[in-house]
């Protein structure tokens, strides 16, 4: 062997082993047989067909599934390519073993292993116990497989992918069953120069991964193994590769961005009057006003409490929200309540149920309404009853989006109520996370339409009732979807978007969604935040004014919180916190176009927004470890320190090696060479961002005066532009209606890339149109107002277009070294060549 196998336990005793032969080498596919040697079990799969196709130039697929006889797949998610690809031209090679079998793949350009079988590694395929494990012959950090609360990289460990509705405990893989709602059974990996791979298993059965320096072992209770190996060689490129495989981020609608009030316990319609009264007394921008649970009669889904939320007077409530530019966000919950009513009656007409595995007929949950049932999204006719639910919802309650929740899917009862868990489950021969995975969940043997069990489908009930939701919007409405769903499965983020579930109104907490944000990036649900001042516990002040810092820079930025705990509005405290919210969420305005473009982008071509910094910088090492999760960026050009303990004032802050000015001064720092800077973080303050030397940023005028990021839309904007080391920056703006259906596939949008370049005395600012299928309406960003010059040197004399001088104000602060342009009727699309004087 070419290396040393550092873990033993590892190795197999090689009396059982597969052997390959026949192996067929195609241009674009290798196939062979496996066959089993040595001592087999009764549920041992003797033949294998193993077949490694030549996908896509930047990844391979390896399909190992039962030569004789069909096992469960996982269906929907990949869609297979119509036609492969050249091993020649791809961007890696395969190398097969043959007899114990093993396999290779190698990154072409520096002939790094990415993915590896060893053929002294055991390599199991029972019926109910699969193992595989990559091995490398280099040590690497590993981020992803959620979902959990983790650390980022993972530690060492044992972690488990089942989908269950648990919150936390913080998840170091010792032992595993940690996991929480989704299923993510992807990584991405970094290595210590700072070379990036990726894999994904699709396998939606209940799993454990096995995380070492070297290895990664995957051990799925079921289904086949299927497995994606991605080149890199830089983590956005993995990000890329992978979200390409599994569908693009759906385009989410633009007021998806703004502000998010929720809270479990408004108790009534006079409860959600006086918070949105309050948004206005207190001149608190607000997009979007939710209600969880409270709303329904008995917590019954697809009602509305006659009471406590008189229909005539809510939909009054919703027009004025409407005539407000903000909208209105319901939950509904996963399952359906034994009560005579018609989601109830039609369902079980249709048959729609999830069998028990006990008794003929549906299987019987537990949940807040008391005795439910469950949906089996599987059921062809599923969609359409869920149609009809949703439409006869909107009657009563006429939404903008739809939460989905507790579709893990949980059940207080474990398994089914009244029931011990049935036989099938207690015979697993291994259960991923040691504990019954019945827990908090329907039994494992529930019965699906067309013979499929609950055993293999679990991981994708979130994921089917997305889909269901999200086909509401898109062919029923005709709008962009806003799915808001606890529960995931790769693929899902092509309709839907998440929140991290219940998190605690502790610090901790806080400083963990970072890397749950992270991971979700990974996995293409790009539109995703945590609860803001925490959801389980009393909040403090404090705590809530450092999360309003924290979570108006996370994409989804909503305040959520549970019932029975203290208010945690903006002004539930007083002045400090009023402020404080106030002019985070007003900073997250600032940054509306900015986001909204980035976000856009990842819906053309996949990739993170807010990333760790090392998305951006691979090869400072320090930032793969030490500081992968006290800092993040978001986009391209701004890098945050977040202020994340108790008391402390100050940040000690990394910078990796670049220009780096102050976002809202201008002022540059400079970085001590890797070493921390120590940034002044007051309670009272903003959150610090830095801008990265060579980008250009638009900036939302309007934000201080916004009631709605719709106010945005109307306002000027201005360019921030922070000048690298060679005189330039660059950046760009997308504008579009921000709600209608295909618009990057009919070019419905404008995009304009804007540079700067210095020429001695002179800069010029190209106004670039790269896209123009938008026309503004009446009134819609009428101008770019003013120019921010970051690090320069000096003061501007003029600002020209063509012939015309268009500047009317300048500034110029010698010290910070920052130019200030006020520009007349300069609209933000035309194609200038704006010419800067100094
Ligand atoms: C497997 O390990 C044995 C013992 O260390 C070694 O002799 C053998 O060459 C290895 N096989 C392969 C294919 O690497
Ligand atoms: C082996 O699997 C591949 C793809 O998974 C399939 O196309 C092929 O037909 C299978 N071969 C046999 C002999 O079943
Ligand atoms: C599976 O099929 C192969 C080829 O058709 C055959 O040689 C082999 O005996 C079969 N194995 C089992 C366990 O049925
Ligand atoms: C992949 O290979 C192509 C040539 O086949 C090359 O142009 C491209 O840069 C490579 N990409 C990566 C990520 O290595
Ligand atoms: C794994 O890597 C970490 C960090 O490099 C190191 O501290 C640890 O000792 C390694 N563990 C083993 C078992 O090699
Ligand atoms: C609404 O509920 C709150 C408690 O959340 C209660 O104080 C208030 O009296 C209720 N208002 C009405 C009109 O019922
Ligand atoms: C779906 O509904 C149609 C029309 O009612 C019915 O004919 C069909 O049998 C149903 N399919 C299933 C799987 O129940
Ligand atoms: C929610 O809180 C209210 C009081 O604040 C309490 O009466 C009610 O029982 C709680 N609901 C649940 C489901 O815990
Ligand atoms: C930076 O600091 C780290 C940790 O102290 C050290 O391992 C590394 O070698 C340093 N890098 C350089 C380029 O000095
Ligand atoms: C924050 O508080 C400090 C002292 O507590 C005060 O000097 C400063 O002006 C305050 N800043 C803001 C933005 O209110
Ligand atoms: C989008 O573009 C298509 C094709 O250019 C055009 O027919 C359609 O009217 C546009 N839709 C909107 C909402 O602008
Ligand atoms: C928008 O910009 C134009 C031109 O630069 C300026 O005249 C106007 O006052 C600005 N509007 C606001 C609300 O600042």
């Amino acid at each position: 062997m070419w290396f040393l196998l550092p873990y033993i336990s590892l190795c197999l005793s090689l009396e059982t082993y597969y052997s390959a032969s026949n192996i067929i080498y195609s241009p674009s596919s290798i196939s062979a047989i496996l066959t089993f040697q040595g001592q087999s079990q009764p549920s041992t799969i003797h033949t294998l067909n193993l077949t490694i196709l030549a996908e896509s130039y930047t990844h391979a697929r390896v399909r190992i599934t039962d030569l004789n006889s069909t096992r469960w797949e996982v269906p929907d998610i990949i869609l297979n390519p119509s036609s492969l690809i050249l091993f020649s031209e791809a961007n890696y090679s395969i190398t097969l073993f043959e007899n114990p079998f093993g396999l290779s793949i190698f990154r072409k350009s520096n002939n790094q292993l990415i993915f590896h079988i060893d053929p002294n590694v055991t390599f199991q395929y029972q019926n109910q116990d699969l193992i595989m494990t990559s091995l490398l012959d280099y040590p690497f950090y590993v981020y992803g497989f959620g979902e959990r609360v983790s650390h980022f990289p993972l530690n060492p460990g044992i972690y488990t992918l089942f989908a269950r509705g648990q919150p936390g405990p913080y998840d170091n893989g010792k032992p595993p069953g940690k996991n929480m709602y989704s299923s993510q059974p992807v990584y991405i990996a970094i290595d210590s120069l700072g070379n990036s791979h990726g894999g994904f298993l699709l396998n939606s059965n209940a799993m454990d991964v096995t995380i070492h320096n070297y290895s990664i072992t995957y051990r799925p209770i079921g289904g086949i193994i299927d497995y994606f190996a991605f080149v890199g060689p830089k983590p956005e490129d993995v990000a890329k590769q992978y979200q390409k495989l599994v569908g693009l981020p759906v385009l989410i609608p633009y007021w998806t961005l703004g502000y998010h009030q929720s809270r479990w316990g408004y108790h009534n319609l006079s409860d959600l009057q006086n918070v949105v009264t309050n948004f206005n007394k207190y001149q608190i921008p607000l997009d979007v006003m939710w209600t969880d649970i409270d709303y329904m009669t008995n917590f019954e889904d697809f009602t509305l409490d006659p009471e406590r939320y008189n229909y005539k007077n809510f939909s009054i409530f919703i027009e004025n929200l409407h005539s407000a530019n903000r909208k209105f966000v319901p939950i509904c919950d996963a399952a359906i309540p034994i009560y005579d009513y018609p989601p109830y009656n039609l369902a079980l007409e249709q048959n729609l149920f999830i069998g028990s595995p006990h008794h003929y007929g549906a299987l019987i949950g537990k949940v807040w309404p008391g005795l439910a049932v469950f949906i089996d999204w599987f059921n062809p006719n599923a969609t359409g009853y869920w149609h009809n639910m949703m439409i006869s919802l909107r009657k009563l309650v006429d939404f903008d989006g739809f939460w989905i929740d507790m579709n893990d899917p949980s059940n207080f009862c474990e398994g089914e109520c009244g029931y011990p868990a049935s036989q099938f489950v207690k015979d697993l021969p291994y259960i991923p996370g040691y504990l019954s995975l019945n827990l908090l969940t329907i039994d494992l043997a529930a019965t699906h339409i067309g013979g499929l069990i609950e055993f293999d489908v679990h991981n994708l009930y979130g994921f089917k009732m997305a889909l269901a939701s999200s086909k509401y919007f898109t062919d029923i409405l005709k709008t962009r979807p806003f799915i808001l769903s606890r529960s995931s499965f790769p693929g899902q983020g092509r309709f839907a978007s998440k929140w991290l579930g219940d998190n605690f109104s502790l610090y901790d907490w806080m400083a963990y969604s970072i890397p749950g944000i992270f991971n979700f990036q990974i996995f293409g649900i790009p539109l995703i935040g945590a609860d803001i001042c925490g959801f389980s516990f009393d909040t403090t002040e404090d705590l809530c004014c450092r999360w309003y810092q924290l979570g108006t820079m996370y994409p989804f930025t909503r305040n959520h919180n549970s019932n029975n705990t203290i208010p945690q509005e903006p002004w539930a405290f007083g002045l400090l916190l009023l402020t404080v919210s106030n002019q985070a969420i007003r900073n997250k305005y600032s940054l509306m176009n900015y986001y909204y473009t980035h976000m856009f982008y990842l819906s053309i071509e996949g990739g993170t927004f807010f990333k760790p910094t090392f998305f951006e910088y691979p090869t400072d090492i320090r930032l793969q470890y030490d500081h992968a999760e006290k800092n993040f960026m978001v986009g391209p050009a701004l890098l945050v320190h977040p202020a994340l303990i108790r008391d402390l004032t100050v940040v000690e802050a990394y910078f990796p090696a670049d220009i780096w000015y102050n976002w809202y001064t201008g002022k540059r720092i400079t970085t001590p060479f890797n070493r921390t800077l120590t940034l002044d973080a007051p309670l009272n303050g903003t959150i610090n961002i830095h801008i990265r030397g060579g980008q250009i940023v638009t900036k939302n005028d309007a934000s201080t005066t916004a009631n709605t990021v719709y106010d945005l839309r109307y306002g000027n904007i201005t360019l921030v532009i922070a000048i690298d080391g060679e005189g330039l920056a660059k950046g760009s703006m997308i504008l579009d209606d921000g709600v209608s259906l295909g618009t990057i596939e009919n070019g419905n949008y404008t995009e304009i890339y804007y540079k700067y370049s210095e020429d001695g005395k002179v800069a010029y600012l190209d106004f670039f149109i790269k896209n123009s299928g938008y026309r503004k309406a009446q009134g819609e960003w009428p101008f770019v107002s003013t120019l921010v010059l970051y690090g320069c040197i000096s003061p501007i004399r003029s600002v020209f277009n063509n012939q015309n001088q268009v500047d009317y104000s300048l500034a110029y602060n010698s010290r910070l070294q920052v130019a200030t342009a006020k520009l007349l009727s300069i609209q933000p699309d035309s194609p200038y060549k704006l010419q800067i004087n100094f």
